[in-house]
């Protein structure tokens, strides 16, 4: 099947990401100019890919590579027999290893949740059962503060719903007009995320049942919006006059987990659920430039007024935020901590830095959208937890602006500085965090191949951000740091605080920068890929998305080509690599999802030997014209007649019990 679906689609065109339209009018400066002086360096230094390798530069390359980390050791070197790449209707795991489905959409999170009937879905018991395509993963071992590898929770968040394959009839392309009053409110219900207690018995996790830790939260449950905006009357609703109080969080993708154990679950696409509105939109100019419109993908709008933007028009300014809550408290009321910025949040990285603040790495992952990053002004305290998420109220927020010279600039988002004033339409700090992504505009900030993840090397403070694809980008628009253009492979930049590995100053206001991987296939000139000169034929990847680091701080990647599998001509995955040493960036793949899915939420347990797995959105994509409900492409991972494939989470184990990769 692989073979035929390559021939078949090895010269399809790149397919538009249609959940991603640009939003950014500005030009904030393709660096054209410096690419050329820039990459001809760094190819002549390093070799790009299969190019330069033919041309001879390959054991340069690999030599180059091998100098680089001077101080920083590599983990063990990562043993397991890669996975072929393929596609089909199921999920694949290196051999020696175990997936094993801990829980799918529609089971049991809480104990009185009724139990899962596709053909019998309501909205009460989709607001206590798992909800729809798993995203972020956090695992919090129990007890609290403890580094238990085989009793904990699960945060899990669930990004959005596909109407099509969860309600018998829909198509997609007609979803939000198709869409019932009841579905709509199911659809609600399945966004949000779930908190899950599981427990590692012989070898095998479960699900602990009646645990008083589980909950839902969901697009309709009670948040508290903090931090400098709130209370803003742009975030005054008819129904919160308070500007302080919102039903629910949607679009939940990845997050983090904050070093005293609360979990931030980011707000992502938030603008596909609003619509309405007959004329001009109030704050019209605002609301373009986050893709805010009178068209949406849902049909909430037309069943649920605070969707429609011309009866409610501040509803949309209550996302986009990060959510953070207490996932060992099921009554913590969850809160939206305006000061890390309104954007497409992808995912939230917390780390404390050497004096003690708090640094948060976010990306606003839309095409030719930031980086981010918040500095607390407070301490980190350890031994005064609740004292600790005041960090995420007081701070600054800084975007990134890249240089041709290997350097990167923060700039602070701070109202009355440079041009964040009246005016510009800047009358307060709430206005700059409402309207970030104009605020950075103004700044100068770099536009990015979409941020995805964003993540610290937990073993030496380099930070790797992935930025997953850009079909949009001109070959004569690109710039050092995006430096192809279209870009649809993606790739991953390494950032590089001051100081060395293990001792590096995230708050610092300049950074240093690399490109790690160049993705797509090395073996084809045409895609200009960069890796480590050893990658096999089925060790490359497309489209990073989330990542994560073992215990070793080898780096684990997943991947989310969307429609894009075509030109590949095979599914997404997870793929693991050295960050330093001998193999940097030799990746290679464990694990294969099925059909139509994207891998999600990468997480290990603190001894390394399970890592959870967010398979989401299996089926939504496939050989034929259409899947949905009656004829998906998938039915994984039931297999049942009338069952549609079911978003889950998987853990991955070895056989033996030893730790994954090793
Ligand atoms: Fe929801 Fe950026 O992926
Ligand atoms: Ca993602
Ligand atoms: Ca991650
Ligand atoms: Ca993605």
């Amino acid at each position: 099947m692989t073979q035929n679906l390559r021939d078949r689609f090895a010269d399809a065109p790149i397919v538009e990401d249609a959940d991603d339209r640009p939003a950014n009018p500005t030009d904030n400066t393709l660096f054209t100019e410096i690419l050329d002086r820039r990459l001809s360096r760094r190819q002549a230094l390093r070799g790009l890919g299969a190019a330069a390798a033919t041309a001879g530069l390959a054991s340069t390359m690999t030599s180059t590579l091998a100098m680089r980390p001077a101080a920083a050791m590599p983990g063990p070197a990562l043993s397991f027999t890669e996975l072929a790449h393929g596609v089909d209707a199921n999920l694949h795991v290196a051999q020696g290893y175990r997936a094993d489905v801990v829980i799918r959409w529609g089971d049991m999170v809480m104990g009185d949740a009724p139990a899962f009937d596709p053909m019998a879905l309501s909205a009460a018991g989709q607001g206590r059962q798992f909800g729809y395509n798993n995203d972020f993963i956090g695992y919090f071992p129990l007890p609290a503060g403890s580094d238990n590898a085989g009793h904990g929770l699960l945060v899990v968040n669930h990004e959005y719903t596909n109407a099509e394959l969860m309600f018998p009839g829909i198509r997609k392309k007609t979803a939000a007009r198709q869409v019932t009053a009841e579905q709509a409110a199911i659809e609600i219900e399945a966004h949000g995320c779930s908190v899950i207690e599981v427990r590692k018995e012989g070898g095998t996790w479960r699900v602990v049942e009646n645990s008083p830790y589980a909950r839902r939260i969901t697009g309709t449950t009670p948040i508290r919006l903090v931090g400098p905006a709130a209370g803003h009357e742009r975030l005054q609703t008819r129904r919160d006059a308070t500007g302080r109080l919102v039903l629910g969080t949607i679009n939940n993708c990845a997050g983090g987990k904050t070093p005293w154990g609360t979990v931030m679950i980011a707000e992502e696409n938030f603008s596909f659920y609003f619509g309405g509105g007959a004329g001009t939109m109030p704050d019209a100019a605002a609301y373009a430039r986050y893709g805010v419109s009178r068209k949406s993908r849902y049909a909430w709008w037309k069943h649920i007024d605070r969707f429609n933007v011309e009866k409610e028009p501040n509803e949309p300014n209550r996302f986009g935020w990060m959510v953070e809550f207490d996932p060992y408290d099921p009554t913590a009321i969850p809160v939206k901590r305006t000061a890390l910025g309104r954007f497409k949040h992808e995912g939230a990285s917390a780390t404390v830095n050497a004096d003690g603040r708090l640094v948060v790495y976010s990306g606003d992952d839309q095409r030719f959208e930031y980086l981010y990053k918040f500095v607390s002004n407070g301490r980190y305290k350890p031994q005064q937890r609740a004292e600790n998420a005041a960090l995420l109220d007081s701070g600054t927020l800084f975007v990134a602006r890249f240089s041709a010279g290997g350097k990167l600039r923060w700039l602070p988002l701070v109202f009355g500085a440079g041009p964040l004033t009246p005016e510009n339409g800047f009358d307060s700090q709430g206005d700059v965090l409402i309207e970030t992504r104009r605020a950075a505009d103004l700044l100068g900030a770099t536009p990015l191949d979409r941020p995805e993840d964003v993540e610290p090397n937990p073993t030496t403070g380099r930070v790797y951000m992935s930025l997953t694809n850009n079909s949009k980008r001109k070959a004569d628009a690109t710039d050092a740091v995006n430096p192809r253009g279209p870009n649809p492979f993606g790739h991953i930049i390494e950032l590089l605080p001051p100081g060395s590995d293990g001792a590096r100053d995230h708050a610092a206001l300049e950074f240093d920068w690399e490109i790690f991987i160049l993705a797509g296939n090395p073996g084809d000139a045409r895609h200009g890929a960069q890796y480590h000169s050893k990658v096999s034929e089925d060790g490359w990847f497309a489209a990073p998305d989330n990542v994560a680091f073992d215990p070793h701080g080898r780096l684990w990647i997943a991947t989310d080509q969307g429609r894009n599998w075509r030109k590949t001509g095979f599914a997404d995955g997870v793929y693991a690599c050295q960050t330093v040493g001998e193999d940097r960036a030799l990746t290679q793949q464990i694990l294969r999802v099925p059909i139509g899915a994207e891998a999600c939420g990468p997480e290990f347990t603190p001894d390394g030997r399970t890592l959870f797995v967010a398979v989401q959105h299996p089926g939504a994509d496939g050989v034929g014209p259409t899947q949905n409900f009656d004829n998906p492409a998938t039915r994984w991972p039931d297999f049942q007649a009338g069952v549609p494939p079911r978003p889950s989470l998987v853990a991955i184990t070895r056989e033996d019990g030893g730790e994954i990769g090793s």
